[in-house]
């Protein structure tokens, strides 16, 4: 397992263009999160869902990964076993930057799943045909993202990563879904880069903390892992 998870969430996402939920104007201001993102969502109505995802897939065509996830990806491929990335973001831009490995715990954007047997398949950055079902069983698909009141499994990755992990880095996330505070208490080393202070975080968890745009802290922390390595 890896001695260092760099764990991310919206913020990170944001210089290249990708709005985040909570920030002024984020999704969650604009769209009501249980009509989009509930476990129930699809079943009260399913074509908003859908076009809701659909929007965010086709705009993810139109963003580049920006410099913070290409100095993670960088730091991963000089690092391969002790860099987990490790995000709770459903775009492709630490794929896209050349990350050899990133752990996505709410889902993917160019996926669907079958609302069945979840199998996946990879749709790109196209809306989803509403006639198309799965090839698998033929019942219909969904968006492979992780509604708030469904299981996710890929947090279980997240506790195993945890159990080696040393340096645990937070870049862009507010800790209102997933409060990463007892995760910082429990390694040598912890940093948090966020635009400002939080109401979820607390900072006393926490050995280096910058507020700044991760593009610009990008460099301090790369170099923070770097000589703890
Ligand atoms: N650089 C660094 N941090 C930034 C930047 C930036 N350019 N812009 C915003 N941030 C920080 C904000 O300060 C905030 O702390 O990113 C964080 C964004 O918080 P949220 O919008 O709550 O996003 P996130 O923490 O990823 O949300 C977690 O909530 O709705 C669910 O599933 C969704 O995965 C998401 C989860």
């Amino acid at each position: 397992m890896s001695k260092v998870i760099i764990f991310t969430g919206a913020g990170i996402s944001a210089e290249s263009g990708i709005m985040t939920f909570r920030d002024a104007g984020g999704l969650w201001e604009n769209h009501r999160l249980e009509d989009v993102c509930s476990y129930d969502s699809l079943d009260k109505n399913r074509e908003l869902v859908l076009k809701f995802y659909d929007t965010r897939r086709v705009q993810l065509s139109k963003v580049e990964p920006n410099k913070a996830h290409i100095q993670i990806a960088e730091l991963q491929k000089k690092y391969p076993d002790d860099i987990a990335i490790i995000t709770q973001n459903v775009d492709d831009l630490f794929e896209r930057a050349g990350a050899l490995k990133t752990i996505h715990l709410h889902g993917f954007l160019t996926s669907l799943k079958c609302t069945i047997c979840e199998h996946k398949m990879d749709i790109g950055y196209t809306k989803q045909d509403r006639e198309t079902s799965c090839p698998k069983c033929n019942n219909l698909l969904r968006p492979d993202i992780v509604f708030f009141g469904e299981s996710a499994p890929m947090y279980e990755l997240l506790i195993q990563e945890l159990n080696d992990c040393e340096i645990f880095v937070v870049i862009g996330s507010s800790g209102a879904v997933i409060n990463t505070d007892n995760f910082a208490a429990y390694t040598h080393y912890s940093i948090l880069n966020n635009l400002e202070p939080s109401y979820y975080i607390d900072e006393a968890h926490y050995n280096e903390i910058i507020y700044a745009k991760a593009t610009e802290a990008i460099d301090d922390i790369i170099h923070a892992i770097e000589v703890r390595l």
